[in-house]
């Protein structure tokens, strides 16, 4: 092995070898993952509405928690146009389930966020009801992030029933740009929830809606 020809030679089939041997590494485990739900999965598939609590608390902690997924989520341009109401004060959810027939549970819960959009903060013209866009992507990451920490979450709808805008802007002192789009209660699961089976394969289309589902 005198000749650096031969030297030379033998590292780079060396480097060759291990190469291979790294790619088809990372390969299979990558296969592994694919083929595995990730918890992201897992969660999103076992979330279910709860509306029914325990008296347990729910921590500063955890509402921090729920708002910064809720912040994580895309919005159109990056506008942000969300705004958060923190509600647990015990006389206010009392009054909630007493005013709207769809939101009995929030007597039950120890908090609820009223899911606020910033009509000065979107788009102008077309653009503007973008916010509501925006405000549902951020309640559903909150309902995720409630599930993903074992709590237990329901999305009342506010927006677009206009009295119940009207009702809520009201009670919590809105300020006019600001419109309330949903109210989600969030407590500790009273008991287990069955995940509701929504898979209809017949809804989806490729490529053109006439074609039929053709995979
Ligand atoms: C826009 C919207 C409005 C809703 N409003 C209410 C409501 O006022 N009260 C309620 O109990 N549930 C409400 N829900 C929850 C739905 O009833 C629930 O998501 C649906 O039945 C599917 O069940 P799941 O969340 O367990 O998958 C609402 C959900 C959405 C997305």
């Amino acid at each position: 092995m005198k000749n650096p020809v031969y030297l030379f030679l033998l590292l780079a089939l060396g480097l060759v070898v291990t190469s291979y041997k790294w790619v088809t590494a990372s390969n299979s485990s990558t296969q592994e993952l694919t083929s595995m739900p990730s918890s992201t999965i897992e969660d999103i598939m076992t979330r279910t509405s709860v509306r029914s609590y325990t008296s347990q608390e729910v921590t500063s902690e955890q509402i921090d928690t729920l708002l910064r997924a809720a912040m994580a989520a895309p919005t159109a341009g990056n506008k942000q146009p969300w705004r958060f109401v923190v509600i647990n004060d015990k006389s206010i959810l009392d009054t909630i389930a007493a005013n709207f027939p769809t939101m009995t549970m929030a007597s039950k819960a120890p908090v609820a966020v009223i899911m606020c959009g910033d009509t000065t903060a979107t788009f102008p013209g077309n653009g503007r009801d973008y916010w509501i866009q925006d405000v549902s992507a951020a309640s559903e990451n909150l309902l995720l992030a409630a599930h993903a920490i074992d709590l237990g979450a329901v999305w009342c709808g506010i927006y677009p029933q206009m009295e119940r805008v009207e009702q809520f802007s009201q009670m919590l002192h809105l300020p006019a740009e600001i419109i309330p789009m949903a109210c989600i209660c969030i407590g500790h699961p009273s008991g287990q929830m069955t995940p509701k089976d929504k898979w209809h394969p017949e809804y989806v289309h490729y490529n053109t809606w006439g074609s039929g589902i053709t995979e």
